[in-house]
């Protein structure tokens, strides 16, 4: 009886998380190694190719300033000095990327638009990762990317 009322609170949790987020194609999110839950692949971006747009509530850079003081983990993405992209709203999965020191995509900000592209092939179930190194995230966070050459902070601490 037990069981069954956690498998329906389960299924309950599942469908009330696909209702509020609308994936991009391509992706879908999941448990991830690195960090909480992660955005994975579900179909194969090539080297170069558009993976998704950062979507999300667009708001002005004293109100990014605010949220991103208030919050511990940060979905805020700027994209320019007087503009942000909130993902926690209306994310479309790409709010779930994680930092890798070794990632297989990175971020362009296109005629005010957050694209991401693929670094090298992504294969259906591969994490999608970013370097953080653009974003507002702080240099202070540990990294637990797990790659060879991690820097050891998710921001740029430790760099030259
Ligand atoms: C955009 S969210 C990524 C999704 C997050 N994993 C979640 O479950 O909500 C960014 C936050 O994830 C965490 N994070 C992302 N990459 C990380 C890493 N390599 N090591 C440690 N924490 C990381 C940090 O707390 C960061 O503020
Ligand atoms: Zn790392």
């Amino acid at each position: 009886m037990a069981a069954r009322r956690r498998l329906q609170g389960s299924a309950r949790a599942a469908k009330l998380f696909s209702m509020k987020i609308k994936l991009a194609e391509g992706l879908a999110v999941r448990k991830s190694k690195i960090n909480g839950k992660g955005c994975f692949a579900t179909a194969t971006f090539r080297r170069g190719r558009k993976i998704a747009e950062y979507a999300g509530e667009l708001i002005p850079d004293a109100e990014a300033e605010r949220r991103a003081h208030n919050r511990r983990v940060l979905r805020i993405c700027a994209i320019n000095s007087n503009w942000s992209i909130d993902g926690s709203r209306w994310g479309n999965g790409t709010h779930y990327i994680n930092h890798s020191c070794q990632p297989n995509c990175y971020m362009k900000i296109l005629y005010n638009h957050i694209l991401f592209y693929a670094l090298r092939d992504i294969h259906p179930g591969d994490e999608i990762t970013l370097d953080y190194v653009m974003t507002l995230h702080s240099d202070k966070k540990r990294c637990a990317c797990g790659a060879e050459n991690c820097r050891g902070t998710i921001n740029k601490a430790g760099q030259s």
